[in-house]
């Protein structure tokens, strides 16, 4: 496969290269693409060394897959340019995932929607993933009515200006901002850009996203996303009323035996997920699972995952690995 990267040079596209090479995917040619800042760069994959190259070059080399992950804006104007040459894109950007023509994937629910006629493929928002991986399983056999959630958000989500932000102000250097206060220290409730209701874009995408991808508008979602001064994952507190009724060890079962999914929870050992323990890990992490007894058929759980991990990279490769068995590229 010769896969170009799009965005190769950043935080979600460092992950990508090494996610690939751990998993030995099949790459027979890497096209790292980037910015106009940095073509002309080498990255190294496997011990090789590769020459960053601009967009246009990149389409023209005709990959079998594109990865992207170069913002938004980048996706929108870029991703059809690749599709046109040939070439089937991931995107982990928001630019195409609620898009009804476009498919968005988390390959254990939802790659067997996927034909060879989608050359545009959205990866989810990285809150979402990791949510909807543990749901999935819960809404086929209790039918989820409503979910609420609180999230914890690693400063990795915001890309590499975040982390220099919080680098710079645990030395005392005054530098550019990702955001618009210190996020040494602090607990930011805004993640991304506010709508018009009074939530945030990334609110929001865990309430469409959800929708989406366990293909049923009914669900109601309501979400709180806050920035914390980690590095290692993002972590959710999650509220979720069933139409059924269930038992906590039901639950771990079904969770135990649900592919991506480690359940880390005994209060006797004080197990659970923390995002510290997350970092580098490809699964998603669930504990702390009670019942919420302030309601009936309502469950508390916690979930972590390494949003640079499950929540990009890894799914984005998952696809694309989905797409070769099942010969769609
Ligand atoms: N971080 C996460 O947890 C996460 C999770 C899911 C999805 N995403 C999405 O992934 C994307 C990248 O996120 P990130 O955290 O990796 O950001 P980042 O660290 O800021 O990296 C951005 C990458 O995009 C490239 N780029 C920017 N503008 C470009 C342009 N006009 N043309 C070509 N390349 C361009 C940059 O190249 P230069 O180095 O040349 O500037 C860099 O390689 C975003 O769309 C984000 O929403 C991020």
């Amino acid at each position: 496969m010769r896969i170009a990267v799009v965005g190769a040079t950043g935080m979600v596209g460092e992950v990508m290269l090494k996610v690939l090479a751990e998993r030995n995917f099949p790459v027979t040619e890497l096209i790292p693409v980037a910015s106009e800042r940095s073509v002309g760069k080498e990255i190294e994959y496997k011990g090789k060394k590769y020459t960053v190259v601009g967009l246009q070059t990149a389409v023209d080399m005709k990959a079998d897959i594109a990865l992207f992950s170069a913002g938004g804006e980048t996706s929108l104007e870029w991703a059809p340019k690749f599709a046109a040459a040939g070439t089937t894109v991931i995107d982990n950007s928001s630019a195409w995932r609620m898009d009804p023509t476009k498919k968005l994937i988390v390959p254990e629910i939802n790659a067997s929607e996927l034909t060879k006629e989608d050359k545009i493929i959205a990866n989810p928002n990285c809150s979402t993933i990791q949510m909807v991986l543990v749901l999935a399983p819960l809404h086929k056999k209790y039918n989820i009515k409503r979910v609420i959630v609180s999230t914890y958000q690693s400063i990795t989500g915001t890309g590499v200006k975040a982390v220099q932000q919080l680098e710079n102000e645990y030395a005392g250097v005054q530098g550019e901002m990702a955001y618009k206060y210190p996020i040494h220290r602090n607990a930011i409730p805004q993640c991304d850009s506010f709508e018009d209701n009074g939530y945030t874009k990334e609110e929001m995408k865990l309430v469409r996203e959800t929708k989406k991808i366990l293909s049923d508008n009914t669900i109601a979602v309501t979400a709180t996303a806050v920035r914390v001064p980690i590095v290692g994952g993002h972590s959710e507190a999650v509220n979720v009323e069933f139409s059924n009724d269930f038992e906590v060890a039901e639950i771990q079962n079904i969770l135990h035996h649900t592919d991506g999914v480690v359940v880390q929870d005994n209060n006797d050992t004080f197990t659970y997920p923390m995002p510290m323990y997350a970092q580098g890990k490809d699964d998603v992490f669930v504990g702390r699972i009670r019942r919420d007894e302030s309601q009936p058929n309502t469950l508390n759980m916690w979930i972590v995952a390494d949003n640079l991990r499950k929540g990009a990279a890894t799914n984005t490769i998952q696809i694309a690995e989905y797409l070769i068995a099942a010969k769609l590229v």
